[in-house]
């Protein structure tokens, strides 16, 4: 069983796609991290954005999500080394919105995703996959497709509430601008675009609470069971 959840910036995904997978007992994939990771290493090497750049880098990167088995939180290993923190910060998710258009970055991230997906579903495991091209692209036979969205002055409190809580300064006008533009470059994209799967539900978490979506996400699966 496999479970798709797609949307933008500060939609929900996260905390309903870790929630989620730990009531069904599965594993929570955060795709996002995995692009996070990877824009942490442009970043860190000083790679320009390009095609050319990311066929010489990608292959020398190893990524590596870690569930701890009580939580569904995950440590994210870069290389073996621990960049769990290191990609929460604003400038490692504008860079994964940048690395994520090229190809040879989408193609690695595409094949090991599924990897990790066939491991899980054939020891009879659920998987719930959170990022932008879930449902459209790397699972398309997903069972269970939801696409979160809501009101940006929502998606900008929660992201601002998010890096506040991790000690970062967070002016909401600057976040509302930088999630934007990361939505704005994910849509347009030409390879895998932020968009619904046609045959996702779209669930709109404004006035949502947590609970409440993860209990639609968890009553869903129940009913394809
Ligand atoms: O979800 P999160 O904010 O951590 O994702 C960071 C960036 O990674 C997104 O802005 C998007 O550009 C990229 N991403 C993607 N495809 C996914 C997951 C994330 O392109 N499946």
């Amino acid at each position: 069983m496999i479970v798709a959840i797609d949307g933008p910036a500060g939609s929900g995904k996260s905390t309903t796609a870790r929630r989620a997978a730990q009531r069904l007992g599965g594993l929570y994939l955060d795709t996002g991290a995995m692009f996070r990771a990877i824009g942490l290493a442009f970043l860190d090497q000083d790679q320009p954005f390009t095609d050319a750049a990311a066929a010489v880098l990608v292959p020398s990167l190893t990524v590596e999500l870690d569930p701890h088995p009580d939580t569904s939180a995950l440590t994210v290993r870069l290389n073996g080394d621990d960049v769990t923190e290191r990609i929460r910060s604003g400038p490692a998710a504008q860079a994964a919105s940048r690395a994520a258009s090229l190809g040879p970055v989408r193609d690695a991230m595409l094949r090991s995703q599924r990897a990790v997906a066939a491991d899980w579903t054939s020891h009879g495991r659920a998987v719930v996959a959170e990022g932008r091209d879930m449902g459209s692209v790397v699972f398309p036979d997903a069972p269970v497709k939801f696409f979160l969205i809501a009101d940006i002055e929502a998606r900008a409190q929660r992201r601002a509430a998010d890096l506040a809580a991790r000690g970062e300064t967070a002016d909401v006008d600057q976040v509302r601008a930088e999630i934007a533009e990361r939505d704005r470059r994910d849509q347009n994209r030409a390879l895998a675009p932020l968009q619904a799967a046609p045959d996702a539900i779209v669930l709109d978490t404004t006035a949502l609470t947590p609970e409440e979506q993860v209990e639609r996400v968890v009553q869903t699966v129940r009913t394809v069971q």
